[in-house]
């Protein structure tokens, strides 16, 4: 079998998407359920209908696009990505992997395969934790790991909850009827941009996913005693932000003593309360990020920044309260899909690296319901999440190839 990578019409259609943000281009900012994520999904579920798939939604917003194989009573292939983009982000992220997968199996109906099982393509909603302070809301449902009966009842910031948003996009019918039973996908393949510099650095083309690290995050709310920036003493203050600083320097500390790499810890969100040059700073609401690939080691830097937090609060005269928002599990790819993706570089002569994937994917939860694995394409300087993310439209034709030979080989 040929198959041939439309690259123009992918990198026509990545472009296209990427237009569709709230910020000014080339900035891309999709939230979830906002205009632009509706308007991006809109732009994708059009592109599917046109490449003759069937198009299904469910009441989180899940989007799956199937083309229906031989035997379409066996458990179908599916491979897909996200579109929602944190703020100030960049084109590739997810993206690849939903018009990447879209533009897989289009190349293969063009080469005139039929699949044996049908193939589906999914489009997770909110990979991103941007609006509802979570990742992976949609493949977390799907997969099971998330209570359905409170999910909806999760609030973004301007107090709307979950349910409320999603009913006003469209999105009916009760979250309990998201999940999907164990062994509903015979196989899942996600293609994404590597989001680090490791391929780029040594000049190969693709990645081949083995383990997933593990994610976990949390949430620290300060409480001290706010006051006049000039009249309150500076031996008399509580000061909140100051006892966040403490936290968050105990944050990087903790993650740079755990004895590997592998160990990373990010304070990306700290409010502060009531945020004016000339008063003490009251409140502050932090959001923490620790990851790793050893779970125990993960847990155990968790287990340091609390002991930090409690430590600074008594020494300091705040109080400091912790909320626990995920510690999910790593992964480690289902080796048959592993080598499926190896066998398929090989096929085309294209030379890859078996890595691990230090950022978290849907692909984290849709393991609980499908053997999984993922794909990496290089992305320069491995920039991402940021608005000069780019990957090449050779990187992404040669990930898109690979793709369509994994699936053509899962789905025969
Ligand atoms: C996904 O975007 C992540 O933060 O790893
Ligand atoms: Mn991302
Ligand atoms: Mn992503």
């Amino acid at each position: 079998m040929k198959i041939d990578i439309d690259r123009e019409r992918l990198t026509s259609e990545l472009e296209e998407l990427g237009a569709i943000s709230q910020a000014q281009p080339p900035v891309v900012t999709r939230v979830v359920f906002t205009e632009a994520d509706l308007r991006g999904r809109e732009y994708v579920k059009q592109l599917c209908r046109e490449a003759g798939l069937s198009v299904r939604e469910d009441a989180a917003g899940n989007t799956f696009a199937r083309w229906a194989g031989e035997n379409p009573e066996l458990e179908p292939v599916a491979t897909g990505s996200h579109i929602d983009a944190i703020p100030n982000a960049g084109r590739f992220d997810g993206t690849v992997g939903v018009l990447g997968g879209l533009e897989a199996i289009r190349s293969l109906a063009g080469a005139g395969y039929k699949p044996r099982r049908s193939l589906e393509l999914v489009m997770f909603t909110s990979e991103e934790p941007t609006r509802f302070g979570i990742g992976c809301l949609g493949s977390r449902l799907l997969g099971g790991l998330l209570d359905p009966e409170t999910a909806g009842g999760r609030l973004d910031r301007d107090g709307v909850s979950l349910d409320n948003a999603r009913w006003a996009a469209g999105f009916e019918g009760p979250l309990a009827s998201v999940p999907l039973p164990p062994g509903y996908y015979s196989a899942f393949v996600e293609m994404h941009i590597e989001q680090g510099p490791i391929l780029e650095r040594h000049n190969v083309p693709l990645g081949v996913v083995t383990a997933i690290a593990a994610p976990a995050s949390f949430e620290v709310a300060i409480e001290g005693e706010g006051g006049h920036a000039g009249a309150v003493l500076m031996a008399d203050r509580h000061d909140a932000f100051l006892a966040a600083a403490e936290i968050a320097l105990a944050v990087e500390k903790s993650a740079r003593s755990s004895g590997s790499n592998d160990t990373v810890g990010t304070v990306g969100v700290c409010e502060v309360f009531p945020g004016a040059v000339n008063s003490v700073p009251s409140r502050v609401r932090m959001e923490i990020d620790v990851r790793d690939t050893d779970e125990a080691r993960r847990d155990s830097v968790l287990q340091k920044i609390k002991l930090a937090c409690e430590e600074v609060a008594d020494r300091r005269g705040v109080k400091t309260s912790l909320r626990l928002v995920n510690a999910d599990p790593p992964v480690h790819c289902h080796p048959h899909v592993v080598d499926t993706l190896v066998q398929a570089c090989k096929t085309h002569g294209l030379p890859f690296e078996r890595m691990i994937s230090r950022a978290y994917h849907d692909s984290l939860f849709m393991s609980r319901i499908a053997p999984t694995a993922m794909l990496f394409i290089p992305c320069r300087g491995g920039v991402s999440h940021r608005p000069d993310e780019y990957a090449s439209p050779e990187a992404v034709a040669q990930g898109t190839l690979v793709l369509a030979e994994t699936l053509a080989q899962l789905a025969s």
